[in-house]
């Protein structure tokens, strides 16, 4: 049995790979857009400010980088299993057409319009932007989908539910004609005929409901039997297509807890509600600050999470401790969360390779790093960092960004000679991979520097214009995005 109350922390297309084939049953994915906004994030305590960027420069580059994360997700889902993913105008045209290709168009369910706001600033020079979309796929035919109901709104109250008991009960008034003939439901009700077609009660129902009240008798006697529809008794109104009764966060939200992008808890309500049962299995693979997982533990389901950030991770296990009340380490667990340096030091060497290469997309605005996949004979670079505004150039399946030439090296040191720090010699090792590969400008990730080594990468700047960024461990723990390329 699959694994689950997890939240690893991680790019989800490498924690996907640890995720069996048809083993979940609901999928619900909020990734960043490709909206160019700079969030400031207050975690409430002004050391863990940091800029959140969502990094993607083009359209293109976007959908090419969720693309593989879309086709895992398909891989991991089961035949029965439903998925939705949630966007915005930037790009939902675009991923409605990459979830065609992966899931085929057949697959298609529903476009939730989901109208987060009512009034917008961008109103002035065209239509505001009101809503979000979440399109919901299936893998197979045979899906789970239980029907949801809304409340019904005041004014439908008033003009369906016309009538009143004594006792204040509302309700409408029915006819019980057969919609077709049934002639053993055809009979005389205390001298009042039915429809030539019949009722559509028995009359020992009739005789019941009689009893209690529920039938209306016409004035006239060729008039029709009709009954009372209570609304307390009613379910409400399915839900459509169209949500307009779910609030985004204000900033007097009592479930807000200061992240940008956190969606209110009723949303991820109706979608774990409508697409599974008590027990099935929920992923949700951009986390943010746990929305998914708060909805799904407090609906008796197993759940697991995945966000790339290590702040998004201590946020959700504290949401999941305090509101949920369940414990880390006893009911849920929290999977490669890099908590502080003396940890890294002593993470198996490719490990903390690809830990630092993955993370410097926390402290990087506008590009994508990417860590090398085969380690060895990678020529004294551990990884790339691609621009997110370059369009993809001729794609040629070599690796996820096929043959753009643009890109940044990076080398990751772990171990190092000079008592913990990257000295000279590493730094002359790094502009000899710089130069080897064409390169002008970048990155080094260490836990510290020794002052030969900076001034080393001084002098490269100055005397050979290679530009060396020396980025330390503990500026990627505290997820400040503060570099360019
Ligand atoms: C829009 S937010 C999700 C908000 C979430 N629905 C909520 O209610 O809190 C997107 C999240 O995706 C995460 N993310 C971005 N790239 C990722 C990646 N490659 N792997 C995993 N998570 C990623 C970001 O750190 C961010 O927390």
């Amino acid at each position: 049995m699959i694994q689950t109350q997890l939240i690893f922390c991680g790019d989800n297309l490498a924690k996907l790979r640890e995720i069996p084939d048809e083993s979940i049953d609901l999928i619900y994915i909020d990734p960043p857009f490709n909206s160019n906004r700079n969030y400031e994030v207050f975690w409430g305590d002004a050391k863990e400010k940091r800029s959140f960027d969502d990094r993607f420069g083009a359209v293109e580059h976007y959908i090419f980088w969720m693309r593989p994360r879309v086709s895992e997700l398909y891989r991991v889902l089961k035949k029965t299993g439903s998925f939705y993913y949630h966007c915005d105008w930037h790009a939902d045209g675009y991923v409605r057409v990459l979830l065609d290709q992966v899931f085929g168009a057949d697959r298609f369910n529903t476009h939730v319009v989901w109208k987060r706001t009512s009034s917008h600033n961008d109103a002035k020079r065209g239509f505001g932007n009101l809503s979000d979309s979440i399109y919901f796929y299936t893998k197979g035919d045979n899906h789970v989908f239980n029907v949801c109901y809304q409340e019904y709104t005041q004014e439908y109250i008033e003009s369906n539910f016309k009538y009143c008991d004594p006792d204040g009960r509302r309700y409408s008034s029915d006819n019980l004609r057969s919609p077709n003939p049934r002639p053993n439901l055809t009979y005389d009700y205390k001298g009042f005929k039915p429809h030539p077609n019949g009722w559509t009660i028995s009359l020992e129902k009739m005789k019941e409901w009689d009893s209690q009240g529920r039938i209306i008798f016409p004035a006239t006697p060729d008039g029709r039997i009709r009954v009372k529809k209570y609304l307390d008794e009613m379910s409400g109104i399915p839900v459509g297509n169209v949500w307009t009764d779910i609030q985004q966060l204000s900033s007097q939200s009592a479930e807000r807890l200061g992240y940008p992008t956190q969606k209110p808890l009723a949303l991820l309500d109706r979608i774990i509600k409508a697409s599974s049962n008590p027990g099935d299995v929920v992923l949700d693979a951009f986390c943010g600050c746990g929305t998914t997982l708060h909805a799904a533990q407090n609906l008796g389901r197993r759940w697991i999470g995945i966000d790339v950030s290590p702040t998004s991770c201590r946020v959700m296990a504290k949401r999941l401790e305090d509101h949920c009340f369940i414990k880390e380490g006893k009911d849920f667990w929290v999977r490669d969360l890099p908590k502080t340096v003396p940890e890294l030091r002593k993470y198996p060497a490719f490990e903390f390779e690809n830990w630092a290469v993955n993370a410097l997309n926390t402290v990087i605005a506008n590009g994508q790093a990417i860590a090398n996949r085969a380690k060895v004979g990678d020529m004294g670079i551990d990884g790339r960092i691609y621009p997110v505004d370059t369009h993809k150039e001729k794609a040629q399946g070599q690796d996820l960004f096929g043959e753009m030439d643009r890109w940044f090296p990076v080398q990751v040191k772990q171990q190092t000679r000079e008592g913990g720090k990257v000295g000279r010699p590493d730094i002359d090792n790094f502009q000899t991979a710089m130069k080897r590969q064409r390169r002008d400008k970048g990155f080094f990730v260490a836990f510290d520097y020794s002052s030969d080594a900076l001034r080393e990468v001084a002098r490269a700047a100055r005397e050979e214009s290679l530009e060396i960024i020396p980025i330390t461990v503990q500026e990627i723990l505290d997820e400040e995005v503060h570099y360019r390329i």
